[in-house]
């Protein structure tokens, strides 16, 4: 596992988590380039399908990034949805065999270029110590 590159996907708000990815390139934060976005309109939209089908074909670690924090969606219920979706997800992944901390929700607001790439730079950390995903092969 040494060679271990983890294929990482996030499904991110438009509003801020996707603005903040923007903004720590704009600012010169860096991040792996083991990450990459799918840019969503709300992380509501999130449809927990995504999610398996992701992992389905491969994916390392998943991750969800909303607004600033829950009350901050743009559409009000957004966040909660979302939350409510992973914590179930985390609990039927583990069921097929899927360590649950390959999934998260990270709350990053379009003014935390930083944060994001600290928070893309841990999580990268965290899945490469996990290794390759599980039911890839
Ligand atoms: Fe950002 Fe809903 S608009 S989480």
């Amino acid at each position: 596992m040494e060679n271990f590159e983890p294929n990482i996907i996030g499904f991110v708000c438009n509003w801020c988590t996707y603005a903040g990815a923007d903004l720590a390139g704009s600012s010169r934060y860096s991040y792996p380039p083991n990450v990459k976005l799918i840019r969503l309109m709300c992380s509501g939209r999130v449809d927990p399908a995504f999610i398996l089908e992701t992992f389905a074909r491969g994916a390392d670690g998943v991750f969800v990034g909303g607004c600033h924090i829950p009350t901050d969606c743009h559409y009000q219920q957004g966040n909660f949805k979302a939350l409510k979706r992973i914590t179930m997800l985390k609990k039927l992944i583990s069921d097929m065999g899927i360590e649950p901390e390959r999934l998260e929700i990270f709350w990053i607001s379009a003014s935390e270029g930083k944060k994001f790439s600290e928070v893309m730079t841990s999580f990268t950390e965290r899945i490469r110590e996990l290794g390759p995903n599980p039911i890839r092969e």
